[in-house]
C-alpha cells in the first residue's frame, strides 16, 4: 500500500521507526518530513503536506506522529476530505476506518510505545470501509460541512 507518514519533533524517533517498520512489510512510504530531528519544528509544515497527499490520493492513508497525536489530528482535519483522528486502542483503529473512513491515523510519539503504535498502524491499515447506509449517511452529514 502507497502510505504517507509525517512528524514533527515529538514524533520524529516513532515516524522513523514506523517508516522502517512498514519498508520491511513492503509498503510503499513517501515521508513527509520531518528528516532531522529539529526541536523547534512545527507539525503543520509536515502534517498539512501529507493529508494534502491523502486527500488528492497521492498515497492511500496517511499516518501523522506529534508529541501527542492532538496537534496532528487538529491540524490534517483542517483540509478537506482529510478525517484524522488521534488514537490510542485497537478497536478505535479499525472501526474508525470501518465507520468512519478514517484515512489518517494519528498517533502521540510521546504517548505509545513503538510495539503499540505498531499495533495500532496494523489494525487501521488492515481496515476497509463498510459504506453501508447508515456510515454514507453520517458521513454526508459531516461532508455537508465542507461546503
Ligand atoms: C511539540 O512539542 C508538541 O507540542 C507537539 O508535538 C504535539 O504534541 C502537539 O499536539
Amino acid at each position: 500500500m502507497k502510505i504517507g507518514i509525517a512528524a514533527d519533533h515529538g514524533g520524529y524517533e516513532l515516524k522513523e521507526k514506523l517508516h522502517d517498520w512498514l519498508q520491511s512489510l513492503g509498503h510503499d512510504i513517501k515521508d513527509f518530513g520531518a528528516y532531522e530531528l529539529n526541536n523547534t519544528d512545527d507539525y503543520p509544515d509536515f502534517v498539512i503536506p501529507l493529508a494534502r497527499a491523502v486527500v488528492s490520493k497521492e498515497v492511500e492513508r496517511g499516518i501523522a506522529v506529534c508529541g501527542s497525536g492532538v496537534g496532528a489530528s487538529v491540524a490534517a482535519n483542517k483540509i478537506t476530505g482529510a478525517r484524522a483522528a488521534l488514537v490510542n486502542d485497537h478497536f478505535s483503529a479499525h472501526q474508525g476506518v470501518e465507520d468512519d473512513d478514517l484515512n489518517i491515523l494519528c498517533l502521540g510519539g510521546r504517548v505509545v510505545g513503538s510495539m503499540l503504535a505498531q499495533e495500532l498502524v496494523r489494525s487501521f491499515l488492515n481496515a476497509r470501509f463498510k459504506g453501508e447506509e447508515r456510515h454514507l449517511r453520517r458521513l454526508e452529514k459531516v461532508q455537508q460541512l465542507e461546503k
